[in-house]
């Protein structure tokens, strides 16, 4: 018999107070939806339907290969919202459907697995996980009767027994899809809300008979949803501890774990060391033994084995093995730095590659350059890319040494061991192991300091 998901996503999120739909904010690396959708993943569901209407274009196309959208318009309530989830299903489908809000990033693919494995060990009609917490307020409460779940009321609709209450309805359900769509068209608005709940189901089902079962869940505190900024970076926090640890346990250093912020889709070998306030998103990898932090800001970018990185912004670019970066470097996408290279303190690179042993130790802006190998660009050194209309490239070759505060007017080429003079602007090519120099002579004026000082007593000043 298949088993299937539906994901509620249709809400407005009112308390994000935001122009993006709540399920596409993001979190180390993915947005809540795809954070539950992921979790589902392992369990090799048969067709996963999310229930989409608030920004539904937005959220739809969020969606990763093998989930569809289904619109609810308008949002009358959960079982609304369910039931628009199955039209989506093959009506003449039998077998198991899980329901579930996409808010919950918390929730572990293990939790899912005792759901589905009790609810089928009952036969049950309805499972629902439960959670047990010390304040219940808000939630849906689970009502037993000689310990069977009987149904389950809104806070807003219970009274002053139901209140006392602390098991609560996480809203994530195992159904009978066929009992599930035969119990959700009895479901009527007739609550404060007048919204169609599909908690009503629990007691409509139950009164028919059907066995309904209650999964606690192991730790409360994983069924946290997201309903504001103040939840979403709770979870963030929990979940930026999960990849931390995990990292941990493979082998990778961090000198104080609650400050590195690694997105779910970076690779860390063991042996790296990563100190504080280290942000490591996207396709982020870090090899061996490099040393990474503090203050760094990689995205999509290389690091790798032994190079060390401080104080560093990183947009797409890629570290070579024994490389050094920083303190205070841009490197922003393709720049390519070679294995032993250096860019140092206040050094800008962009599409550019640096060659094995080269270094760019101060003070420069390297854009769309190709740099050889064991070459120096001295302090101050600017490749002159922009002309106001197009980029053009700057290639210099191995050994070769820039003197300070080189001006290089874009196309030029440097030929392998050659030279320019500090304060140079090079504007033609440099053949192979020439100097370049080009500056004024250097003039002299002799007893300028006391022939001033007399012109300014002259004028009495
Ligand atoms: C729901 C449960 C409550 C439970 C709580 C746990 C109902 C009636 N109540 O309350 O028992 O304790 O979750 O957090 O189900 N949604 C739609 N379409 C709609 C309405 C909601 O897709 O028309 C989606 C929302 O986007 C959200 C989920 O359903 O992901 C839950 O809806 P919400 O209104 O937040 O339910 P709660 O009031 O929190
Ligand atoms: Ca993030």
């Amino acid at each position: 018999m298949s088993t299937k998901a539906i994901v509620l996503a249709a809400g407005r999120g009112t308390r994000m107070k935001s122009d993006l739909a709540k399920v596409l904010h993001r979190v180390a690396g993915r947005s809540l939806l795809e954070w539950c959708l992921t979790t589902l993943q392992p369990l090799d569901l048969d067709e996963v339907v999310v229930v989409v209407g608030h920004q539904a274009a937005d959220v739809a196309a969020d969606l990763p290969e093998g989930a569809i959208a289904t619109v609810q318009e308008p949002q009358l309530g959960t079982a609304d919202a369910a039931r628009v989830g199955l039209e989506a299903l093959d009506p003449e489908e039998e077998g198991t459907v899980l329901v579930l809000p996409g808010d919950m990033p918390l929730l572990e693919t293990s939790t899912f697995r005792l759901l589905l494995t009790a609810h089928h060990d009952a036969g049950a009609a309805a499972s629902v996980l439960s959670a047990r917490v010390d304040d219940p307020t808000g939630y849906g409460r689970v009502v037993r009767s000689a310990g069977e779940v009987v149904a389950i009321v809104e806070h807003r609709d219970a009274d002053d027994d139901q209140l006392a209450i602390n098991e609560v309805n996480t809203s994530v359900y195992a159904f009978d899809v066929a009992r599930l769509r035969d119990a959700i068209s009895q479901v009527r608005a007739d609550n404060s809300q007048s919204e169609y709940y599909l908690t009503d189901v629990i007691g409509l089902l139950a009164e028919s008979g059907e066995r309904i079962v209650a999964v606690t869940v192991a730790d409360a505190s994983d069924a946290a949803g997201v309903n504001s900024h103040g939840q979403l970076a709770a979870v963030a926090a929990v979940l930026r501890r999960r990849i931390n640890e995990s990292w941990m346990a493979e082998g990778v250093w961090m000198l104080d774990p609650d400050r590195v912020y690694i997105d779910v889709g970076v690779a860390v070998d063991a042996g790296a060391r990563i100190y504080p306030n280290v942000y490591l998103e996207g396709t982020t990898t870090v090899g061996a033994e490099a040393n990474i932090g503090p203050d760094v800001h990689a995205r999509d970018s290389t690091i790798a084995a032994g190079a060390t990185v401080r104080y560093a912004v990183l947009d797409a670019a890629a570290v070579g093995v024994d490389a050094t970066v920083g303190p205070f470097s841009y490197l922003r996408p393709g720049a390519t730095l070679g294995e032993r290279s250096k860019a140092g303190a206040y050094v800008e690179i962009k599409n550019s590659i640096v060659g094995d042993g080269s270094k760019v130790p101060h003070l420069s802006y390297v854009g769309d350059a190709t740099i050889g190998e064991g070459s120096n660009l001295g302090a101050g050194t600017v490749t002159v890319n922009y002309d106001g209309f197009a980029k053009h490239r700057t290639t210099i070759g191995d050994r070769v040494r820039i003197g300070s505060d080189t001006m290089l007017i874009a196309p030029v080429t440097i030929g392998d061991d050659a030279y320019t003079g500090a304060g140079s602007v090079i504007s033609s090519d440099v053949a192979p192991g020439a100097l370049a120099i080009e500056r004024s002579p250097q003039k002299e004026v002799p007893g300028y300091a006391d022939r001033r000082k007399d012109r300014a007593q002259e004028s009495g000043t």
